[in-house]
C-alpha cells in the first residue's frame, strides 16, 4: 500500500485529486483503514508489531500528502506572480495629516474642556438681533454696515462673529452656571489679501454664574495661552472697547516662534459681559435666570486662523483654504 501510494502521489497534479487520494487511502472506508480493521484477527503476540507498521504507513502517507499539497500551492503562487518582478522596491503609501487649523482648534477645545467648558454651537445664518441688538450693538454701529456684513435678502445675515452663540446659549440654558466654548466660522466683507478672507474661524467662550470676576477671566485666559503656546508665553490685557463687554480688553501674547524675534501679537478680545446683554437675554427668555442684578460673566473670542498662522509662521492666510498638497504635507 505504501509503495503504491507514494508512487500515485507523484502523479497527482491538482488539489481535488489529492483530496480523493486522501479519502481512498486514509478515509473511513479507505484502504489503510480497511487493513487496520483486520487487526482483530492478528494473533496477540504480533499485534504490537503489526500496529506499529500500520502507523508507520499512515504517517508516511500523511506526510506525502502534505508535501504534495505544499508543492502544488507553491506552483500556484509562482503562476500568479508570473510577469511581475517581485524584487522591485514597493511604492510608498503617502499618509494624510490633520490640517493645521484642525489641529489648533482641537487642541484649544481640549484645554478648555479640561477647564470645565462645554462645547456649544449655533447657526452661521443669523438674525440681526442675535448678531448685534442682543449684543448691545446700536443700529448705527459701523459693523452693521452693508459694506462690512453679508446680508441676505430676507434681512438675516452671515454672522460676523461667534458671539451670537453666547446669546443662543443663554436663551436656552436651563440653569447656572453657563460655561461654554463655541468654535466656528464667521463672515466679514473684507477685501481678500494675505491676512483677510471673507470667512474666518473664531473660538468664543462664555462663563456666567453668580460670582464670576475679572480675576477669573485673567486666570483662565493666562492659563489657556500658556498651555497652548508654552509656559514662557507672556500674556497682556490691554483696555479696549466692545459693545457687549464692560470692561473690555484685547489680549496680546509675546512668544518665541522659530526664526522670528519675540514680539507682542494681538490674539483675542475679551471682557466682562455687559449687563445690557443679560437684559436682552431676560427679555427674550421671559424670566430672570440671567438677572443683571444677580449674575456676572466673562466672554472671550479669538481667531483660530491667526493662531495657526502664528504658530507655524504662515504668512498668507489663503494657504489655509487652498488645499495645496505642497503646503499641507508640511504639517
Ligand atoms: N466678538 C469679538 C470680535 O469678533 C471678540 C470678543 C468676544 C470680544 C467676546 C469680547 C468678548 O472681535
Amino acid at each position: 500500500i505504501r509503495t503504491e501510494g507514494i508512487a500515485t502521489l507523484e502523479g497527482i497534479s491538482d488539489e481535488t485529486s489529492l483530496e480523493n487520494f486522501r479519502v481512498n487511502y486514509l478515509g473511513k472506508k479507505g484502504r489503510l483503514t480497511t487493513v487496520s480493521a483486520g487487526m482483530r484477527d492478528v494473533p496477540p503476540d504480533q499485534k504490537a508489531a503489526v500496529g506499529a507498521k500500520l502507523n508507520e504507513v499512515r504517517t508516511a502517507l500523511t506526510a506525502g500528502i502534505e508535501q504534495r499539497l505544499s508543492s502544488l500551492q507553491a506552483a500556484k503562487d509562482a503562476e500568479s506572480v508570473k510577469g511581475i518582478d517581485v524584487t522591485l522596491p514597493g511604492r510608498p503609501a503617502r499618509s494624510g495629516a490633520l490640517h493645521p487649523l484642525t489641529r489648533i482648534r482641537d487642541r484649544a477645545i481640549q484645554t478648555l474642556r479640561r477647564m470645565g467648558f462645554a462645547l456649544a454651537d449655533g447657526p452661521e445664518i443669523e438674525t440681526e438681533w442675535h448678531c448685534f441688538d442682543a449684543l448691545n450693538t446700536p443700529a448705527d454701529h459701523p459693523a452693521r454696515n452693508e459694506k462690512d456684513t453679508f446680508y441676505l435678502p430676507d434681512g438675516r445675515l452671515l454672522r460676523t462673529h461667534t458671539s451670537t452663540v453666547q446669546i443662543r446659549t443663554m436663551e436656552s440654558a436651563k440653569a447656572l452656571p453657563v460655561r461654554i466654548i463655541a468654535p466656528g466660522a464667521a463672515y466679514r466683507r473684507d477685501e481678500i489679501d494675505a491676512t483677510h478672507l471673507s470667512v474666518f474661524n473664531q473660538l468664543e467662550g462664555l462663563y456666567v454664574a453668580t460670582d464670576v470676576s475679572l480675576a477669573d477671566l485673567k486666570g483662565t485666559l493666562e492659563y489657556f495661552f500658556q498651555d497652548t503656546f508654552g509656559p514662557q508665553t507672556q500674556v497682556r490685557f490691554r483696555p479696549h472697547f466692545f459693545p457687549f463687554t464692560e470692561p473690555s480688553f484685547e489680549i496680546d501674547i509675546k512668544l518665541e516662534v522659530k526664526g522670528q524675534e519675540a514680539r507682542w501679537i494681538e490674539i483675542a478680545g475679551c471682557g466682562m459681559v455687559d449687563p445690557a446683554v443679560f437684559e436682552a437675554v431676560c427679555k427674550s427668555r421671559g424670566d430672570k435666570l440671567f438677572d443683571p442684578e444677580k449674575v456676572t460673566g466673562f466672554a472671550f473670542g479669538m481667531g483660530l486662523d491667526r493662531l495657526a498662522m502664528i504658530l507655524h509662521g504662515i504668512t498668507d492666510i489663503r494657504h489655509l483654504i487652498e488645499n495645496d498638497a505642497r503646503f499641507l504635507s508640511q504639517f
